[in-house]
C-alpha cells in the first residue's frame, strides 16, 4: 500500500473545512459546498487514495489508512485543526480520523453515514460488487448504485453527473475501497467519546442510511446536533445543496464561539 500525498483543491480563506467524499466518488461531488463555504473559509476538498486524481498502484485496504492520509495532508498544509465534513464512506474515515487525531478537529460533520460495521449480508454484497467491478468494470457498478444515491426528484443532469464521476474511477481504487468498507471496525465507541462539536446530517429519502440510522447515532452521542434534510437522498449535499450548506454553516459558525 502507498501513502501518496492526496490530490486536493484549496479555495478561499478563513477557518479551514476539509471535505471527504463518499464512495465511489471524488472531490467533484463537493462543488456546491466549495462554492458556498469558500466565501468565508479555506475549503480543502480531497481525492482519497485510489479516487479522482490521487492515483496509486496500491490503494489502501483499510479505512484507517485513509485517515492517516488525511493527517499527512494536514501536516503538509501546516494545518493544526480543521472542521472535517465526511459523507458516507467519508464519514467512516472521519470517525477513524477522530479516533487517532481528535486533537486536529475543531468540529466534525458526519453526513449520511453510520458508526456500525457491515452486517454479514452487507459484507457479502461488498464481495459481490468486487466481483462485478473486476468482471464488468466500474460502469456496471454505477448502473447498480446510482439509483440508490439520489432522491427520485433529482434532475437528470445531476444523475448523469454522479454517473460520470463514478465511471471515471479505477477498478483498483473501487475494489480496494469496497474491501476497506467491508472490513471496517465498529466506531460507536469513538462516536460516544467525541468531545468536539458534532453535527449529524441525515436525509428523509436516503435509501442507504435511512434517518433512523442517523437518529441512532445521536442517541450514542446526545450532545450532537441532528438535522434531517427533507426530500433529500443519500448524497444529500448534492440533492439538497442549499439546505445542506445552511445546516453546516450554521453549525460551524455556532461551534466557533
Ligand atoms: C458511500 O456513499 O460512501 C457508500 O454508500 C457507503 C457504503 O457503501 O457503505
Amino acid at each position: 500500500m502507498d501513502h501518496p500525498l492526496l490530490s486536493h483543491r484549496i479555495t478561499g480563506d478563513g477557518a479551514p473545512i476539509l471535505l471527504v467524499h463518499g464512495f465511489p466518488l471524488d472531490s467533484r461531488m463537493w462543488e456546491p459546498q466549495i462554492a458556498a463555504f469558500s466565501k468565508r473559509h479555506q475549503v480543502i476538498a480531497v481525492d482519497l487514495a485510489g479516487f479522482g486524481q490521487t492515483t496509486t498502484a496500491h490503494p489502501p485496504t483499510h479505512i484507517e489508512d485513509h485517515a492517516f492520509d488525511l493527517a499527512h495532508l494536514l501536516d503538509h498544509l501546516h494545518l493544526d485543526r480543521v472542521t472535517l465534513v465526511g459523507l458516507s464512506m467519508g464519514g467512516y474515515i472521519a470517525l477513524a480520523f477522530a479516533e487517532r487525531y481528535a486533537h486536529r478537529l475543531s468540529s466534525l460533520v458526519l453526513a449520511n453515514t453510520k458508526a456500525t460495521p457491515d452486517t454479514p449480508e452487507a459484507k457479502q454484497k461488498r464481495d459481490d460488487n468486487v466481483a462485478l467491478v473486476e468482471q464488468k468494470g466500474v460502469a456496471a457498478l454505477a448502473s447498480v448504485l446510482v439509483p440508490s444515491l439520489l432522491s427520485k426528484r433529482a434532475p437528470k443532469t445531476l444523475v448523469q453527473k454522479v454517473h460520470d464521476i463514478i465511471t471515471s474511477q479505477s477498478v483498483e481504487g473501487t475494489t480496494r475501497a469496497l474491501e476497506a468498507m467491508r472490513d471496517r471496525r465498529d466506531t460507536t465507541h469513538v462516536l460516544k467519546a467525541l468531545e468536539v462539536p458534532l453535527l449529524l446530517v441525515g436525509a428523509s429519502d436516503d435509501a442507504l442510511m435511512p434517518p433512523d440510522v442517523t437518529k441512532g447515532m445521536q442517541q450514542a452521542q446526545p450532545e450532537s446536533e441532528l438535522v434531517i434534510l427533507e426530500g433529500a437522498g443519500h448524497l444529500s449535499n448534492l440533492d439538497a445543496p442549499e439546505a445542506f450548506n445552511k445546516a453546516v454553516s450554521t453549525f460551524v459558525d455556532a461551534s466557533a464561539h
